[in-house]
């Protein structure tokens, strides 16, 4: 059994569902499966030139593969059903691909009544936070326990374990990202789930199992929630603005800031990452500001080219390779830093 991880680094928002999607149309997988979190997350994601966007169901649906969603998931179920029907509408055969694993909780009217009044955090009001403590409290509702999801239930270890199943590749698709996880993320606002490789694990996997650690961030960071994150620059205005940074599943604005690479840092190390992608580099070019923090303060790489340079030696010196993009539909699959690797000389120079 092969698995491939697809996490974000950030706060959310990176692109996951692209990666996803892309990785999906160039490698072989059986499975798709979603680890952590629930509808508060939003995929949005580019299907024959169609923009559609989920929140709960694996983007496996859209190549016919077999979509799990595990046991580290909650589920609000009327949102569930809300989605196949979505899907269907748009195309997109669901019948016999969606799966929820029995030992998923669910998501109860009570969860999103209490979620629906928060304002110190700034959640998606989705419920997840009520749902996660109930579980832990051993106070919840499993899937199993709901007879309407009967044709849905899965059991991880007989469709993962079971005799015949040889040649498992599965898909590990993340939700929201490092720097939102509940022990990781700057507590308390943060999700109320683990979003690293260590929740792909928690889900009925081993590490022996992990084979690549896709890490996805974007040129610039953004966060929505309650606390302060863009500084009262007109820059950010403008980047919010070109990257039509809007809530997938709020709707709400995303504050924006430069890219923090020493958290980013962080995650690659604490995760095992070893592909980084860098979407929306398309946004910076338009606003044509290259800074990112760097231990502790704000470094100007003043052109695109150094931005990626820059980027590269530091991607390389954690043995992660590094791929940009430079359009919300796909990527290319090329290993930037191949090619930059004589101009690493000259970045040296140029940062003295
Ligand atoms: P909750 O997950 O709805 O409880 O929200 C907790 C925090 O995580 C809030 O700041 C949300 O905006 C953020 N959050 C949750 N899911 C996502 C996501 O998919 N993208 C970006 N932020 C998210
Ligand atoms: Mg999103």
């Amino acid at each position: 059994m092969k698995i491939d991880a697809v996490l974000g680094l950030s706060y959310g928002d990176e692109g996951k569902g692209k990666i996803c999607h892309s990785l999906l149309e160039k490698n072989k997988y059986t499975h798709v499966i979603r680890f952590n979190g629930g509808s508060n997350a939003g995929h949005t994601i580019y299907h024959n030139g169609k923009k559609l966007i989920t929140h709960l169901i694996p983007s496996g649906v859209f190549y016919g593969i077999k979509s799990v969603i595990g046991p580290g998931c909650v589920v609000d179920t009327h949102k569930f059903f809300k989605e196949l029907e979505y899907l269907e509408e748009n195309g997109i055969k669901t019948e016999g691909l969606v799966f929820i694993a029995k030992n998923a909780h669910l998501v109860q009217e009570i969860h999103t009544d209490e979620d629906s009044t928060d304002i110190s955090i700034g959640t998606t009001r989705t419920g997840n936070g009520p749902c996660y403590r109930d579980k832990y409290a051993r106070n919840g509702l499993r899937a199993e326990q709901y007879d309407k999801l009967e044709p849905y239930l899965i059991d991880i270890y007989k469709e993962f374990y079971g005799s015949n199943n040889k040649n498992i590749r599965i898909l590990a698709e993340g939700a929201q990202a490092f720097h939102l996880d509940i022990d990781w993320g700057d507590y308390p606002y943060v999700t109320s789930s683990h979003c690293g490789i260590g929740s792909v694990l928690l889900n009925g996997f081993n590490h022996k199992q992990i084979k690549n650690v896709y890490g996805i961030i974007k040129a610039y960071d953004t966060y929505v929630g309650s606390k302060k994150f863009q500084p009262d620059e007109e820059v950010f205005e403008r980047i919010q603005q070109e990257g039509q940074e809007f809530g997938a599943t709020t709707g709400r604005k995303r504050q924006c800031n430069w890219l923090n690479w020493d958290n980013i840092r962080k995650s690659i190390l604490m995760n095992g990452v070893n592909h980084l992608i860098i979407n929306k580099v398309d946004i910076l070019d338009k606003v044509n500001a290259w800074k990112i923090y760097y231990e502790g303060s704000v470094l100007d790489l003043q052109n695109q080219e150094t931005f990626e340079n820059w980027i590269c030696s530091k991607g390389t010196e954690l043995n992660t390779k590094v791929y940009f993009s430079y359009n919300p539909y796909d990527i290319k699959w090329d290993d930037k830093c191949k090619t930059a690797k004589n101009d690493l000389k000259n970045l040296d120079r140029f940062l003295g």
